[in-house]
């Protein structure tokens, strides 16, 4: 999971790739940032510099150099083979040969016995310095990066995307992939590789993206790619429309505040094209109208956040629809079973790249499914490009690792598809259709309400962060509600969180709570309220502390170790989407007052494409 970014150019732009690259690894980071790095050919000679933490800290080491370069890489890190520390930070080297890596080897300790044996020296504990070897190894005889490239990947086992260069080819870099994606962009006079577009657009529009097995040559002037046989071919150029976003947190401290109260807009972008057009399947594309007249249930796969949107939705897509719903885990959907034909996938995922979804899409094929929707909010991304399908989240931008907007927009989606496959379906009569118009219509502004509510969540959290330890109750719809608060709060907080549908904590999880142990519990006046507040009070009769979000309607009062948050007058089914509003706001504030990184959690990644 880890960003790659190269530039080669010609003569005339040898002042600013060093700072283009730089500038493009901000917009990379989110792929992993425990360190990055950067390598320039200045007069025939690779000059680097390397850093444990993230792109800003390289930019800011950089400032005192001024390399005069035309081949220039660089690289975010997320590590998985090798401690993070600057020597395991890329690019790595092998004499006259270097190379970024996004992947994972399998076979690492084997290359490496081996390149040992041929003599070569390994400075860091990395999977990636053996490629550099394997690489160097195979031009001492060929002479040729390119199809050193070709004969060395012969020996790759594992995902890789890679790219090379070599002080002996001065204008060449070498790109490789399999499995994580890479992308070309064309410029005048320069061209890019990139694991991303937004490592591209700022500077050109034009994109190739390589397809696996594919190796790509590439000069300022030129771009030769060859197919896993080793043929020539060529790619189709895409005219890029993604837009980057400003990577700028305005008057917020964090980019996850920001987009916390970005929600409201977030909405309504995803809503708006609904309200124009009614719930018609064209949003989907242009074959659902068919592929939702004919599907007899829902297999939605996804991970994180992602998968518990999914959940959340279930049981409103089989009211709604009224078809049977199952959701996986992208990396537990392992088949045994052939796929009914009509049974539409649904694949959920912000960014686009994850790579266990991504897996998780090829058995399903492989099982006999043939129609693949994806919600995702990052255009042009991996996933939607492998779909019959798509319904684009209009949320924007997210930079922080953890998922916000884009959840209640992924929630929003799926409330559109309930609709819409009913109303394929004619399952939905006019008056319904004008009414959940109507209830999506004042979402945004649900939304913004509950948002005023953050003081008192605030106060909530001066308390959570004295414990190391909470638990997340919900029932039904609200148990992954419940699962995504607590996924929200571990993740950035570090306290240890887990979400119990209510009726399980007398199953074993009650042992937990003691006097003053902290209990988050999702109570809207919904069909379960009754099991959610046994829940409550066999937390109450042991002294456990209740935060307990509901509406007046529930009747909860607070008392002594119950304080009560009453959502403003909304629609009931929009409770998941501000339940969780006020989730993601206490797990900021707890995250705020220990001082973590809030936009970067520790150990993670936004995009996470390796397995
Ligand atoms: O980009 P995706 O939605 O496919 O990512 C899936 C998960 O990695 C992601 O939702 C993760 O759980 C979030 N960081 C949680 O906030």
């Amino acid at each position: 999971m880890c960003g790659i970014q190269g530039i080669t150019a010609r003569r005339s732009f040898r002042w600013k790739i060093v700072q283009w690259v730089v500038a493009a690894l901000a917009y990379l980071d989110y792929r992993g940032y425990d360190s990055c790095g950067v390598a320039a050919l200045v007069n025939g000679k690779w000059v680097w510099l390397k850093r444990v933490g993230d792109s800003a800290v390289l930019k800011s080491a950089l400032s005192k150099t001024r390399w005069l370069s035309c081949l220039v890489l660089g690289h975010t890190r997320w590590a998985t083979q090798g401690m993070v520390t600057d020597r395991n930070a890329h690019p790595h080297f092998s004499g006259h040969v270097a190379v970024v890596h996004n992947g994972n080897l399998t076979n690492a300790d084997r290359l490496r016995t081996w390149l040992k044996g041929m003599g070569y020296v390994f400075l860091s504990e990395t999977d990636t310095e053996a490629i550099a070897h394997l690489v160097h190894y195979y031009y001492q005889k060929i002479g040729n990066l390119r199809r050193a490239v070709q004969l060395a990947i012969k020996d790759l086992e594992g995902d890789y995307a890679i790219l090379l260069a070599s002080a002996m080819e001065p204008q060449v870099l070498v790109a490789a992939r399999n499995n994580p994606p890479l992308l070309i962009g064309l410029g005048d006079g320069f061209n890019i590789v990139s694991s991303d577009a937004r490592g591209i657009i700022a500077l050109t529009r034009n994109i190739i993206y390589l397809v696996e097995g594919d190796v790509a040559e590439v000069t300022p002037e030129e771009v030769l790619i060859f197919n896993q046989r080793g043929r020539r071919v060529n790619r189709k150029i895409y005219v890029s429309l993604e837009s980057l976003g400003a990577l700028n947190k305005g008057r917020y401290s964090h980019f996850m505040q920001k987009e916390i109260h970005q929600q409201p807009q977030a909405l309504r972008n995803t809503i708006q094209p609904v309200l124009q057009r009614g719930f018609s399947p064209t949003l989907f594309g242009k074959r659902a109208r068919k592929i939702f007249g004919r599907l007899d249930s829902i297999l939605i796969i996804a991970c994180g956040t992602s998968y518990n949107a999914g959940c959340v939705m279930k049981r409103r897509i089989e009211s709604v629809a009224e078809v049977p719903v199952r959701v996986e885990i992208a990396t537990q959907y392992h088949p045994i079973l052939s796929a009914s034909p009509h049974e539409l996938v649904v694949v959920i995922s912000q960014s686009g790249e994850t790579h266990d979804t991504k897996e998780a899409i090829k058995r399903a094929r492989a099982a006999g499914h043939k129609y693949v929707l994806a919600i995702c909010n990052v255009p042009e991304s991996s996933i939607p490009r492998a779909s019959s399908l798509i319904f684009y989240t209009q949320a924007g931008m997210e930079v922080g690792v953890a998922s916000t907007k884009a959840f209640t927009a992924q929630l929003a989606a799926l409330i559109i598809l309930a609709y819409t496959i009913a109303k394929v379906k004619k399952r939905l009569s006019r008056t319904d259709e004008t009414s959940a118009l109507e209830s999506l219509r004042k979402l945004p502004l649900a939304a913004r309400r509950t948002l005023a509510l953050e003081p008192e969540v605030q106060a909530w959290a001066r308390c959570i962060v004295r414990r190391r330890s909470a638990l997340f109750l919900g029932m039904g719809s609200f148990y992954p509600v419940a699962q995504e608060g607590a996924l929200k709060l571990k993740e950035i907080s570090y306290i240890h969180a887990e979400a119990l549908a209510a009726g399980e904590l007398k199953h074993g999880s009650l042992a937990l709570v003691n006097k003053r142990f902290p209990v988050v519990v999702s109570a809207p006046s919904e069909e379960f309220l009754r099991d959610t507040v046994l829940g409550m009070k066999e937390v109450n009769a042991r002294g456990g502390k209740l935060y307990v979000i509901t509406d007046k309607a529930s009747n909860l009062v607070a008392s002594k170790n119950i304080r009560v948050i009453y959502l403003p007058k909304h629609d009931p089914l929009h409770a998941a989407v501000l339940q969780t509003i006020l989730m993601q706001v206490l797990s900021y504030w707890a995250a705020v007052m220990l001082k973590r990184n809030v936009d970067k959690p520790r150990n993670l990644a936004k995009s996470v494409t390796v397995s």
